[in-house]
This record gives structure tokens, C-alpha cells and sequence, in this order.
């Protein structure tokens, strides 16, 4: 067993594996299964890790909430100075529910209602992050109506070629919807100049995640560059932010971590020569390798020449592999030495529905524990009920503490929101 393969935070002990001080098979025996069990101490060093490569630049870390926004991450991340970048009024009230003052706030995200964006002015939200001449104006106009200025950048697309593990998961190329195509985004600064409500405080990108090759912040920000001359020029000073997105690439086998030298190489220049404090949005990086799903195998069994473990974490728990293809180790919770190869599958009524295709690993039986590593991003936060199932568990575990941080959803609650008797509204 590879040791060198595990996330720090995740070690065997005498074969077991565990999460810092506590074993899995006790969180699973505790608060049963499918759950999400996630590492304070990952996310702590992940943080520490950007940071540090950061330091000599004027920076803020604004964590996209979407690729986890459970509240205690949330707060674990504010208490260590980390701000937040939210993309829906949901993820704005979760990260207020978690502690974060406005002023730690970017709201961004392609198609913002109006409801959403007068919810974040009348906060005060530190940073707007428009995607289109259209959505300036809504804001501008409701700026006007609440009698505030509102503090917009604005998230151009550079159109550069990005490399990435999936096409789903890309955004800064020519034609995709997100932000401003970079050569309409000087006309609209120069509109956001003229507007009386809002003030031009940011220009940015977000061209993927998962990014495989560097060079793509690179060419993005030479463009970037371009428009922040041009902007100036006009006689707009009112420029603080260079926002950069998120996207750096975590190992989910054994490739390399993202180079943040190289990284920090790249965007440091630009900084300089712009003289703005630099935002990063990092999502997977500051939290993927802290979590991981621990399922319960409820059956093995032999269909078409191939064996499958039945477990019961489904796509509806975890759907990226359906969804993307992605590879997620897996791992039996209690180290055992040999090995087959099967298809883990969840209990979902679909042919897509699996966390690994024709995967080795240990030559486990029904009712052995796996551990899906590299799952505290994307995973519960784009999990559903679908099949009619309650959502996971999630735990957090702390040195030799843990802890329930969201219960597991009951039958109940699934038939909470509905009715069987309708009450007509007409007639
Ligand atoms: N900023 C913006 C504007 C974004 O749209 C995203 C992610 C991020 C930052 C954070 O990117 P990260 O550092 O996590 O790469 N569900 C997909 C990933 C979708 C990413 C969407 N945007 C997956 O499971 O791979």
C-alpha cells in the first residue's frame, strides 16, 4: 500500500486507515454510512500552503464556497483569515450563517436574479462581479433605488485555450457563457465609468478548474493586463482588485500538485506592474484532499464476467464519476492484502450510477468499509435526493475530536417542502 499515495491527514495505523487521530471505522460505527468525513488539519495546511506562496504579494484568498459549503469549513476558513466568494444568494446567506461580515464577500456567477443582487447590495457585499453590459445596468439601477454605490468588477473572459481533466469544467474559452468576452470588456468599463451607482473596483477571470497546464493564467492575464492599461487610461482610478479565479489543479492519483512557485511566477509580474491587490478563488485546492466518503459495500457480486461491489454511496452521494469521469481512489478501510479488480456501483436505478469502472483494489466482501479519497470538493454539495434517498452524513474531524457537521437527512425530511392534498390557488 502506497503510503506515499494518502493525503496526509489520512494514514493507515496498524492496517486501519484513519483520519488524524480518529479511525474510520469508529465515524462509521458512531454515524453510520454513506458519510462525509473531513480533515480540519488539510484544510489548515492547504490554506497555510497558498498563503505562504502568496505572501510576498498583496493578496486575499477568497474561498469559492460551492465546492463545499458546509458551515463549519466555512467558519474553519474564516477563523484563518480566509474571505469567501459566493455565486448564488444560498452561498451568500451560508456564508454570513458562518460568520463572514460583507466586506469578506465577492458575488459572482453568470445569471444573478435581481432578488439576489439586491440581497447583496443591501449587504454591502465587498465585490459584484458582473458577467454582462445587461446585468451592469440591473445594478446600476438598483444600486440607484437602495441609495448605494455598488462595488462591481468586472469577470472578463480572455478567451485563451485551457487545459483541463473535462470539457465541462472550463470557462475562459472563446463562446462559453461566463463573462464579459474580452474584446467587448472595455466598452462596458468604460460604461461602468459613466454609471452614477457603481464604482469599477476589479478586473478578473475564472478560466476553469482543475487546470492542468499553467500557462493558461498566463495568457489570460496578459489580456487582463491589456484591458487594466486601457481602463486606466480612460481616467478610471478606482481600480483595487486583480482577481485571478480559481482552478489549481489537485492530484486525485498520483500526478503532481499544482506548481504554485510557478503559479505565484506567473501572476506575480502582473501584480506589480498593476500595482492592484491580488484575489485568488480557490475552491478544490483548499479543501478536495481534506474530505473523503466512507460507504458500507452491501453486496459483491458476479454479473457478465465482472465482479461488482454494490455499495451504498450512489451517484446521488458523489457524481463525479458519472458526471466527469473523474477518478476517485478507493481504498478498504481495513487494509487487507489481496487484491481483485470490480466495479464499485451504487444503489441507484441507472447503468451510470458508479464510483469506479473495473478498479483493483482490496479483495474485499459484502459488508467491508471503502474509503473514497479526494471528496471534500464537489462531492456533497452536488449531492441529491435522488431515488428518493437522504443525503449523507458529515463529520469533521479535528486531532482526535470529531464531530457531526451536518446530520444525515431522515425520510422525513424528503416530504417536508411537499403535499399530497393541494391547496388550488384559482377558482
Ligand atoms: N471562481 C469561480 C468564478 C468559479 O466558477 C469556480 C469554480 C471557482 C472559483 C473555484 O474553482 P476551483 O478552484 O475549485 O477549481 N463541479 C466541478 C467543478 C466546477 C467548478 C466550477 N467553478 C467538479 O466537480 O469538478
Amino acid at each position: 500500500m502506497g503510503q506515499g499515495l494518502l493525503a496526509p491527514s489520512f494514514q493507515r495505523i496498524d492496517g486501519a486507515l484513519w483520519c488524524e487521530g480518529v479511525p474510520l471505522q469508529q465515524l462509521a460505527e458512531s454515524a453510520g454510512t454513506p458519510a462525509y468525513v473531513y480533515s480540519s488539519s488539510s484544510i489548515r495546511g492547504q490554506f497555510a500552503r497558498l498563503s505562504g506562496a502568496l505572501a510576498a504579494i498583496p493578496h486575499r484568498v477568497h474561498y469559492a464556497v460551492k465546492a463545499n459549503g458546509n458551515l463549519a469549513i466555512l467558519a474553519l476558513l474564516r477563523s484563518l483569515g480566509c474571505d469567501v466568494d459566493v455565486v448564488s444568494g444560498g452561498e451568500l446567506h451560508r456564508a454570513f450563517a458562518a460568520g463572514f461580515q460583507a466586506d469578506r464577500t465577492i458575488f459572482g456567477g453568470v445569471g444573478k436574479t435581481s432578488a439576489e443582487l439586491a440581497y447583496a447590495l443591501r449587504n454591502g457585499v465587498h465585490v459584484l462581479s458582473v458577467e454582462s453590459a445587461d446585468e451592469l445596468d440591473i445594478i446600476d439601477r438598483l444600486a440607484g433605488d437602495l441609495g448605494v454605490r455598488a462595488r462591481v468588477g468586472l469577470r472578463v473572459n480572455p478567451e485563451v485555450t485551457v487545459e483541463s481533466t473535462h470539457d465541462y469544467i472550463k470557462t475562459g474559452q472563446k463562446g462559453d457563457k461566463f463573462g464579459i468576452p474580452v474584446d467587448q470588456a472595455l466598452t462596458v468599463a468604460t460604461r461602468a465609468a459613466t454609471l452614477p451607482n457603481v464604482a469599477l473596483v476589479a478586473i478578473g477571470m475564472h478560466i476553469g478548474s482543475q487546470l492542468t497546464d499553467l500557462a493558461a493564467y498566463g495568457d489570460g492575464l496578459v489580456r487582463l493586463e491589456e484591458l487594466i492599461v486601457a481602463v486606466r487610461s480612460l481616467g478610471v482610478s478606482s481600480l483595487e482588485y486583480l482577481d485571478v479565479g480559481g482552478g489549481l489543479f489537485v492530484p486525485y492519483a498520483d500526478e503532481d500538485p499544482a506548481d504554485l512557485e510557478r503559479y505565484v511566477a506567473l501572476i506575480r509580474p502582473v501584480v506589480e506592474r498593476t500595482r492592484l491587490t491580488l484575489v485568488v478563488e480557490p475552491g478544490r485546492f483548499l479543501v478536495a484532499e481534506a474530505g473523503v466518503l466512507v460507504t458500507r459495500v452491501l453486496y459483491r457480486k458476479r454479473s457478465g464476467g465482472r465482479t461488482l461491489l454494490v455499495t451504498d454511496a450512489g451517484m446521488n452521494d458523489l457524481i463525479r464519476p458519472s458526471h466527469y469521469q473523474a477518478y476517485h481512489r478507493i481504498e478498504a478501510v481495513d487494509g487487507i492484502a489481496t487484491r481483485a479488480t470490480f466495479d464499485v456501483v451504487g444503489p441507484i436505478c441507472e447503468s451510470g450510477d458508479f464510483l469506479a469502472i473495473g478498479r483493483e483494489l482490496e479483495d474485499v466482501s459484502s459488508g467491508a468499509l471503502l474509503c473514497v479519497f479526494t471528496a471534500g470538493a464537489y462531492g456533497y454539495c452536488m449531492s441529491s435526493n435522488y431515488n428518493a434517498r437522504p443525503r449523507p452524513a458529515e463529520l469533521m474531524v479535528d486531532g482526535d475530536r470529531w464531530a457531526v457537521v451536518s446530520m444525515r437527512e431522515t425520510c422525513e425530511d424528503l416530504v417536508r417542502l411537499e403535499t399530497a392534498t393541494p391547496t388550488w390557488r384559482n377558482g
